[in-house]
């Protein structure tokens, strides 16, 4: 990634018109949706990658929290209460297909997992949950991510794929 990416939360006044990453549901989310959720409805935030002053990627996250069943591994499932467990929902990502193959995903999802760290500090968090879309397994399956468990059944091919990272990998991913 030679350009530099700035990655901030959205403004009110940033242009989001003309981005596409080639799903037109995540398209029509970031220029319909993304502003609202944020600003007025504050369900969640979104956050934009920006090199040479276009926006060339965001991802939206939220709170969330996830039942002890769905934790990947029996061992660390053991671990934890069976009550619903505080994680950071990364709800939508996308990057521009003009940007795409730059780093730009990766150096988004690094800045979520960062969040994952903020919240773990902050309010609690075990985790990063997604639903990968099926030609973004892989691109998840990259940074770590595992499919998460015991939600799967009852799933048609084609539907996203819940994926999940812990938070103690996290930690390790970013350690310095
Ligand atoms: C998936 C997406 C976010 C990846 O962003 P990107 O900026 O193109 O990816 P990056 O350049 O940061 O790639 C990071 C790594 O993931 C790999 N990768 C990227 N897309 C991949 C894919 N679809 N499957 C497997 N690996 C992938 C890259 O080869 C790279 O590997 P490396 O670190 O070993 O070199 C982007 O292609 C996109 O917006 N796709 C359309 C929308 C979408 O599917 N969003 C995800 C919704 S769940």
């Amino acid at each position: 990634m030679a350009k530099a990416v700035e990655i901030r939360p959205l403004a009110r006044d940033d242009d989001r018109g003309g981005f596409s990453c080639g799903e037109a549901d995540l398209d029509r989310f970031f220029e319909h949706y993304a502003g609202q959720n944020q600003f007025k409805l504050h369900l969640a935030v979104t956050y934009v990658a920006v090199v040479e002053g276009r926006i060339a990627g965001f991802a939206t996250v939220a709170a969330s929290a996830l039942e002890r069943a769905s934790i990947p591994g029996a061992r660390q499932r053991k671990r934890l209460p069976s009550y619903p467990l505080p994680v950071l929902r990364l709800a939508r990502l996308g990057v521009d297909t003009r940007a795409q193959g730059l780093g730009i995903g990766k150096a988004l999802l690094r800045h979520v997992l960062g969040l994952a760290l903020e919240q773990r500090d902050r309010l609690g968090c075990v985790g990063v949950v997604t639903d990968a879309k099926v030609k973004a397994v892989g691109f998840y399956a990259g940074l770590g991510f595992v499919a998460l468990e015991g939600v799967r059944e009852g799933l048609l091919v084609g539907e996203p794929h819940p994926m999940f990272l812990g938070i103690a990998t996290i930690a390790a991913t970013l350690a310095p």
